[in-house]
């Protein structure tokens, strides 16, 4: 379970990215970046954003840590902002918060230098869930202290979308030739050899028991939130062990 917090005051909206995702501040006085379920696409964004993220710190890579934050709509009553308020307003209940990097930059292929093999895992996790938002030009990537950290990970398992051809969606391809980190010589093998074998039902079971049952339930096609993590584990499981050979549009390390 993530840990729960309460929203007490919203601080300002964060711009940068399509989702409008919000700083607040919470009952444990932590500030969190605060993505809600009223947002575009809601629930679903969420839970991708969950999984990965879990997934992602369960494989040693670096993400910000996750909370949920219980929303009451009468925060937006006092915000100026209409398109804050319609925001607020429209996520009463359970939202995704995430730990703020305060002082992290957003990173710069140009600008950074990134070793091949952490480049590698990170294009191999990307391939994994079909990550369609860490190109260049959007990086989702952040620099904190020296060190790369990844966030946004709404746009993933496109196969979410289409439940019946989800099986069959899970074997395409995953073309990394915008990647952000595609210049670095991704050792995206030697990432496989590593963390493939790690990515098991056991532990995939525990990442998806991480999503709020709030996010799961009345998913037209599946009875109860469970049976919904367990479509979410499978295509994961299947693409693990070879979705290293499907990766296209780089020159790989050695
Ligand atoms: N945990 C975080 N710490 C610091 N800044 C963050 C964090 N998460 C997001 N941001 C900032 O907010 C921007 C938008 O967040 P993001 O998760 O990319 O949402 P969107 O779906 O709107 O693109 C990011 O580009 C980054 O600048
Ligand atoms: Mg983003």
């Amino acid at each position: 379970m993530l840990k729960e917090v309460i929203a007490t005051r919203y601080i300002a909206p964060l711009r940068e990215g399509g989702s409008l995702p919000g700083l607040v501040e919470a009952d444990d006085l932590g500030t969190y970046v605060m993505k809600f379920t009223g947002a575009g696409q809601g629930r679903k964004t969420l839970v991708a954003e969950v999984i990965c993220a879990e997934l992602a710190r369960r494989l040693g890579l670096r993400v910000p840590g996750l909370v949920t934050i219980g929303l009451d709509a009468v925060l937006g009553l006092g915000e100026p902002e209409q398109q804050v308020q319609d925001l607020l307003r429209s996520s009463g209940g359970t939202n995704l918060g995430m730990d703020f990097l305060s002082g992290a930059l957003g990173f710069d292929p140009l600008a950074f230098e990134v070793s091949g093999e952490e480049a590698g895992r990170i294009v191999w996790f990307d391939a994994l869930v079909n990550n369609v938002d860490r190109s260049w030009r959007n990086p989702n990537l952040l620099m904190s202290q020296g060190d790369l950290w990844l966030i946004d990970h709404g746009a993933t398992m496109i196969w979410h979308h289409n439940w019946p051809g989800a099986d069959a969606s899970a074997t395409r391809s995953y073309d990394a030739s915008d990647h952000a980190l595609a210049r670095f010589r991704p050792d995206v093998a030697g990432a496989a050899a590593d963390l493939a074998p790690r990515v098991t039902e056991e532990l995939l079971a525990e990442v998806t028991a991480q999503v709020p049952d709030a996010w799961l339930v009345g998913e037209p096609g599946f009875d109860t939130p469970d049976d919904l993590r367990r479509a979410y584990a499978r295509p994961l499981l299947a693409r693990a062990a070879a979705v290293h050979e499907r990766v296209t549009g780089i020159e790989e390390g050695t």
